[in-house]
């Protein structure tokens, strides 16, 4: 297929948004359509609602270039020679997909398709969802799968921070519905992205390639969180034990322990390994590793507050007469995306043990943080410190890298609780002569 074909993007969510610039940029027509009229207008001024670094600059070239429409209007996805689904798809409590977004985008997309469409899923699924639930809903429209247009699932892997490298650079896995619709998708996202391929034998090995990642990634950082509790018991720095434990061999790489932290956010690991997990059931398996990774990571923030009243108590200082700085609230460093953040949990055990909590973000949106927090941010960083117990740096933007603390106006003694800094001893040690109490999470 040429790289100048046309495609349409149905979802213009985070994800979406930047498939649909990325496509464009890369040579081909693109329609994005999303059902949020809001959303549509702000992208079509270029204005992106994440903070994805490169996304204004790619979405406005792609726009300037005239590559990128976006529209609230699913019929312009009949002239697309492949259609990209990218809806949301979260799932309840019980972990079952609330299939709301996909099953209207299906059926939307149904009665536009025309013979020769290539459709690609990305959004993430349970295993069997594209062949049970998006193969019939886009039958409904009188075509067939496999005979007038070709179907695979295609998962999204990029993390947020480092999408559109990712999407230049990650290897993209394909699962097609026959072998005509995976070496289809195969060859689209060869030349549309350049990027390596991953070939599978069905739909399902590439949905529970998606859902593997995820998994192990969530399992992996609650390793890293007991770990980090353990270690905690014996005054050991974990980051010194994660170094030296990660230097063995195995299976064709090293012994991989990643990071403990303040806790899992996002809308992806919180959600993903509950899909595992109800899939299974749903087949009369019962998995157990997927709901242990999600009950430790949850833990997290609370285990992260106990820190934080813990020091205070020891120190002499009531957790109801003391001030908690808290800089940094998305849920991962460098973003200001505030879905299923941990750092949620930490302010509310904090207000609940009595403390007053002050927030500093400066790439969150105030409004956006007050919904979330119930509290509206400080806008400047002193006023977020001043004559604060206790300094909590729970998600590390590049900024506050330059943060001297030597200078900050905190009450001293003041407690330096690291969710997620990383600081090294040299830091550590510079931070105790500046009178801070340092504590990190296993360390
Ligand atoms: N966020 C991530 O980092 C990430 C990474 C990899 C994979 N994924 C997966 O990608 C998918 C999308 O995630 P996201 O973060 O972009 O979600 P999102 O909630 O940001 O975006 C979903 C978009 O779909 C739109 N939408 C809903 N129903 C629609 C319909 N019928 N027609 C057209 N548009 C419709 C919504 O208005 C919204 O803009 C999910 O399955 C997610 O699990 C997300």
């Amino acid at each position: 297929m040429p790289l100048n074909c046309t495609v349409a993007v149905i979802g213009l969510g985070y994800v979406g948004s930047c498939i649909a610039a990325t496509l464009a940029t890369r040579g081909a027509q693109v329609s994005g359509i999303d059902v949020d009229p809001g959303l549509v207008s702000d992208l079509a001024r270029g204005e992106s609602r994440s903070h994805e670094p490169g996304l204004r600059e790619t979405l406005a070239e792609a726009l300037a270039a005239g590559r990128l429409e976006v529209t609230t209007d699913i019929s312009v996805a009949a002239a697309a020679d492949v259609v990209v689904i990218a809806v949301g798809t979260p799932v309840r409590d019980d972990g079952s997909l609330v299939d709301d977004q996909l099953r209207a985008a299906c059926l939307a997309l149904a009665p536009q398709m025309r013979a020769g469409q290539l459709v690609l899923l990305k959004s993430t699924v349970p295993a069997g969802t594209t062949r049970s639930l998006v193969r019939p809903l886009l039958e409904s429209g009188g075509r067939t799968a496999g005979v007038d247009f070709s179907l695979a699932f295609t998962p999204e892997r990029l993390a947020e921070g480092t999408a559109l490298a990712d999407l230049a650079t990650l290897p993209i896995v394909v699962g097609g519905l026959d072998e005509a619709s995976t070496r289809a998708a195969a060859d689209f996202w060869r030349q549309a992205l350049d990027v390596a391929v991953l070939p599978q034998d069905c739909l399902e090995a590439a949905e529970i390639v998606k859902l593997a990642d995820n998994w192990w990634i969530d399992l992996n950082i609650a390793l890293a969180n007991e770990l980090a509790k353990f270690c905690a018991l014996y005054q050991v720095d974990v980051l010194d034990v994660i170094s030296a434990a990660n230097s063995i061999p195995k299976g064709n790489g090293s012994v991989n322990i990643l990071m403990p932290s303040v806790g899992v956010g996002g809308s992806c690991l919180t959600k993903d390994p509950w899909m595992v997990w109800m899939s299974a059931r749903q087949h009369g398996l019962d998995i157990r590793t997927a709901p242990a990774g999600r009950h430790v990571n949850d833990g997290m923030p609370e285990y992260t507050a106990g820190i934080v009243i813990d020091e205070l108590t020891a120190a002499g200082r009531a957790p109801e007469t003391a001030t908690v700085a808290v800089l940094g609230l998305a849920f991962k460093n460098d973003t200001g995306d505030l879905r299923a953040t941990p750092v949620r949990g930490v302010v509310t055990a904090l207000a609940k043990a009595g403390a007053q909590v002050r927030l500093y973000d400066p790439l969150v949106d105030g409004a956006q943080a007050e919904r979330v927090f119930g509290i509206r941010p400080t806008p400047a960083l002193d006023e977020a410190v001043r004559d604060a117990d206790c300094v909590a740096v729970l998600a590390f933007h590049r900024e506050f890298a330059d943060i001297d603390f030597a200078t900050l106006p905190v009450a001293r003694p003041c407690l330096l609780l690291d969710g997620r800094a990383y600081y090294p001893k040299e830091t550590i040690d510079m931070l105790r002569v500046q009178g801070y109490r340092y504590r990190g999470i296993g360390r």
